[in-house]
């Protein structure tokens, strides 16, 4: 039976939000086992609905599986198979970050082609480009890329035509077993490729740069076992900060750091937002109104995509204006029409929304169009008034764990309800 969240808008929320381990980190962590035969143990994973799809996704490779509370051990010492289905490719595009562990270990891989979703085209074509200059084929067969490397991967001098965090990812995790060096150029700087070559080096790898546009790995003939803690959820952070705005509340968020968010800490200050960093956190607030703020996504250090949709429902209750630019992905605007529901005034031209900041939105039935888009609604729904309900929670539970919790903590009216359709 589907179920909505029931929200009852208006009231400031007050107290402390543990932010869990990240999505974005955990997943490549854990597709990090197909690396060794030893076993890698991960702390602070989420429990997600993304993480089950690649904890399957693993299973059906071969890999076992142990889970204890937030910590999983990941075994990969008995591959049975190196195809990942399209049925549960289909659910979660980051399954594609098997190909390069499978090819680089064994030879070949098959793995379904992600395909269309919610964001627009989003090709795995770098993967490819990058895996043909480590010296694998890849062709299309029937809706599935085909990998091979039957003598194994050499290290290549690869520029990414696009930065994409994925691509640097499966490279990065294919390099690392690679014979020789791999220089990757045009790489994504994100928090979670330092985290995800922290955890190569563990395991006995050479990668260095994280963090930077340019990553060298220097290939290693096996990797061992290692135990690894997942970096803090930033959007998860971020979205929750923007929450205690929009509310005019004040939440402390634990286990994270503002290090992580430099240009949405930046922008949310602008919009009159107030941090005070604390040891294991940061308390934010704000004294007076929002202001309207523009921005436009771009790749980290810039400000996050998967920020967007909740940042624009704040916006949608500035005083003045703002002008959002996305530039990552061609169709993430889906929660506009959903805002514009609850009274939001956002036009859209090209890839940037106007938005002039009304007085207040009002609770409606709206859907999840995505997880970030979800996300956006919960937080334009936590300042509405009256009572908003949001539908396709599934997008939802993909990437924030015990959501209503989080927020009944902090005072939130936020019930998960099952309906009949
Ligand atoms: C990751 C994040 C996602 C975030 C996104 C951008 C995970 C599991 N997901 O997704 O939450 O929104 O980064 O920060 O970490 N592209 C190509 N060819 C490719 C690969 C990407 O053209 O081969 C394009 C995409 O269509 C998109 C852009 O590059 O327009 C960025 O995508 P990418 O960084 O790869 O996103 P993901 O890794 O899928």
């Amino acid at each position: 039976m589907p179920t909505i969240l029931k929200i009852q808008g208006g009231k400031p929320l007050k107290g402390t939000i543990e932010i869990s381990g990240a999505k974005n980190s955990a997943l490549p962590l854990m597709v990090a086992c197909l690396l060794t035969d030893k076993p890698l143990t991960l702390s602070n994973v989420p429990n997600l609905a993304d993480i089950q799809t690649i904890t399957q996704v693993l299973n059906v490779l071969g890999v076992t599986a142990q889970e204890n509370g937030s910590t999983r051990i990941l075994d990969a010492s008995n591959i049975t198979s190196t195809t990942a289905p399209y049925e549960l490719v289909k659910t979660m595009r980051a399954s594609v970050l098997v190909l390069g562990p499978l090819v680089a270990r064994f030879g070949h891989a098959k793995v379904s082609l992600p395909g269309g979703c919610a964001l627009g085209a989003r090709a795995v074509d770098v993967h490819l480009e990058g895996l043909r200059a480590m010296g694998a084929t890849c062709d299309l067969d029937e809706g599935y890329i085909v990998a091979r490397a039957p003598n194994g991967l050499r290290g290549a001098h690869f520029t990414m035509r696009v930065v994409s965090v994925g691509a640097t990812e499966n490279l990065m995790l294919a390099a690392s077993i690679a014979k020789g060096q791999t220089i990757l150029q045009n790489a994504a700087r994100e928090p979670e490729i330092i985290d995800l070559a922290n955890c190569l080096n563990a395991m006995g790898a050479t990668v260095q740069g994280a963090g930077t546009d340019t990553i060298t790995i220097e290939g290693v003939s096996t990797l061992n076992g290692a135990n690894v803690k997942v970096m803090p959820d930033r959007l998860e952070t971020g979205s929750y900060a923007i929450a205690s705005l929009i509310t005019g509340g004040d939440v402390t968020l634990t286990n994270t750091s503002l290090k992580y968010l430099p240009m949405v800490r930046e922008t949310l200050e602008k919009a009159g937002a107030i941090f005070e960093e604390k040891d294991n956190g940061f308390r934010v607030y704000r004294n007076g109104p929002i202001g309207g703020v523009d921005v436009m996504t771009e790749p980290y250090p810039g400000f996050a995509t998967d920020l967007q949709a909740p940042f624009m429902a704040l916006m949608s209750v500035c005083e003045g204006a703002s002008m959002i630019t996305e530039t990552i992905f061609e169709n993430r605007f889906m929660h506009v029409p959903e805002l514009v529901r609850m009274g939001a005034s956002i036009q859209v031209h090209g890839a940037s929304a106007m938005i002039r900041g009304a007085k207040s939105l009002s609770g409606a039935p709206v859907m999840a169009t995505d997880i970030r888009a979800g996300i956006g609604m919960v937080v334009a729904a936590l300042a509405a008034k009256g009572t908003t309900t949001i539908s396709r929670l599934y997008h939802l539970d993909r990437g924030y764990e015990n959501l209503e919790a989080k927020l009944q903590a902090c005072g939130a009216d936020v019930e998960r309800h099952k309906v009949d359709v």
